[in-house]
């Protein structure tokens, strides 16, 4: 039996932020569409919270889990090289791995799927004549703009963050270059490289998966479909099949924070977090800190030293991070606010804190996983962009969804005050305002729900892959 089902390789690249989104998809594809999956995860060290997920997810759902330790990770020692270059040369350094896990298989599978960052591995589904897709496990509007690049390179002769007017890509709303993360407009850099390599090689996909769904983005997926509009650009066939987020799965043990807002009346409480590795300048936390107090909600903070703060950043790689909150955060500010307040340091359950009907808001960094943990909760949003395709989800999520608010100007350029936290905060969770957000979030979160409910637009998305496989396997 086992050997009829068509087997689909995952790759997933280093970093929370893509390690959740792979292991959902290949949760789904064993779960309903009758696939064999084995997840490859580029691993150079495991985190206390990466290995308590990659737990969960082998029982009983995803059978083969396969690490594959990066074979030279000199890069990783460099300390010129940028985030993305360390991660795009950690999947470069595990190819070698990969390729001998999959020739030490009887048959190959029959598809792989890898994140955005592990495409340079389409050259071993090459090798062993699979399928080759790309899972982009943020929105379609981030896929436009990243495919779009090249033409954009033919505009502009020098920066593109010299572009006076905003990119008007098909099927998505104006793009102001103040929404993109800067290095991937300067042509002078690396990132900016790497992503039109990217955008290259997505064209090579024999399919494209995004974690997003149709009725959210049904214009952007439209023009990808049409071949004279971004069609031509992207060429392969874009699948939606989102939102594929982490389900609320109950704890067996005591847990704090889950605990806390068991006590805490509906909607009450404003979760605050900054995704997988987010943090503030010591500054920002303390205008933070002054803002949640002032504002007088209930709130949950997952907290981490500021970075700019030496003595307070060693802390990042203590034990748990809770020693020497009290050092960085204002004096009192723990007491004073330990009846309506839950700090956790670093990292928390946060897909059942956001299912958990005591909260009401989220100020969140808008990674994409977070944002869509958020619209299938139903939870309104503050959005607190820091780094990546970030402000364009804001800029979705604000302008165009209208499910959350945000700061005047973007945290990226300055520091937000506490005035202007407590009211944002007070409006989300008080104001008819953000009963309004309120009731749109809850339309998504439906809508998200039929997408995937079976004979829904994501459900038939992914069938139409599991077509393609199934063709492939004959
Ligand atoms: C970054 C990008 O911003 C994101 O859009 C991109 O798609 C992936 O890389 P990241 O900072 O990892 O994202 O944030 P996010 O995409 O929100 O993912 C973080 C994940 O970690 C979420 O699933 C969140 O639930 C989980 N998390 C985070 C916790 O479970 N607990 C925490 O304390 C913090």
């Amino acid at each position: 039996m086992e050997g009829t089902k068509p087997h689909a390789a995952l790759l997933a690249s280093p970093g929370m932020g893509h390690l959740i989104p792979v292991l959902e998809l290949g949760k789904r594809l064993i779960t309903h569409h009758g696939f064999q999956v084995t997840v490859f995860v580029v691993a150079t060290e495991v985190s206390p919270a990466q290995s308590l997920l990659l737990q969960q997810a082998t029982t009983p759902h995803l059978p083969n889990l396969v690490s594959l330790p990066v074979v030279n990770d000199s890069i990783l020692v460099d300390p010129e090289a940028s985030v993305l270059e360390q991660l795009l040369s950690m999947v470069r350094g595990s190819l070698p791995r990969l390729r001998s896990a999959i020739s030490a298989m009887k048959v190959p599978p029959t598809v792989l799927i890898v994140d955005m960052f592990g495409l340079e591995a389409f050259k071993i589904a090459n090798e062993f004549e699979m399928l080759k897709y790309v899972y982009i496990t943020s929105n379609a509007w981030f896929l436009a703009f990243t495919a779009y690049l090249p033409v954009l390179d033919k505009l502009v002769e020098t920066k593109c963050s010299d572009l006076q007017e905003p990119t008007r890509i098909p099927g998505c709303k104006p793009l102001w270059v103040e929404h993109v993360f800067e290095p991937v407009l300067d042509i002078k850099n690396e990132m900016y490289h790497a992503y039109m390599r990217m955008a290259v090689e997505i064209t090579m996909a024999d399919g494209v998966l995004v974690n997003t769904w149709e009725n959210l983005e049904h214009p952007t997926l439209a023009a990808m479909r049409d071949d004279k509009l971004l069609g031509q650009i992207v060429k392969a066939p874009v699948y939606p099949v989102g939102p594929l987020t982490r389900p609320i799965e109950p704890t067996d043990s005591e847990n704090g924070v889950l605990d806390w807002l068991g006590m805490q009346p509906s909607e009450s409480v404003i979760y605050v977090s900054f995704g997988s590795g987010g943090t503030l300048s010591a500054k920002q936390t303390t205008e933070l800190a002054w803002g949640l107090e002032l504002s007088r909600q209930n709130f949950v903070w997952v907290i981490r030293p500021p970075m700019d703060d030496d003595a307070a950043a060693a802390l990042f790689t203590s034990a748990d991070g809770r020693d020497g909150i009290a050092e960085y955060l204002p004096d009192g500010f723990l007491e004073r606010t330990k009846k309506v307040g839950c700090v956790v340091p670093m990292w928390a359950p946060q897909a059942q804190i956001l299912g958990h009907p005591s909260v009401g808001g989220f100020i969140t960094h808008c990674g994409w996983n977070s944002t869509l943990e958020s619209m299938v909760n139903g939870v309104p949003m503050i959005a607190w962009p820091l780094y990546a395709e970030q402000k364009m989800n804001a800029v979705m999520l604000t302008e165009e969804l209208g499910v959350a608010i945000r700061p005047n100007v973007f945290p990226t350029k300055g520091v937000v005050g506490r005035e202007e936290i407590a009211t944002m905060v007070r409006r989300l969770m008080e104001d008819s305002e953000g009963n309004a957000i309120r009731a749109k979030v809850k339309e998504l979160k439906y809508s998200a729900e039929k997408a995937l409910s079976k004979g829904g637009s994501s459900y038939t998305s992914l069938s139409h892959v599991v077509m393609d496989c199934q063709m492939m396997s004959r």
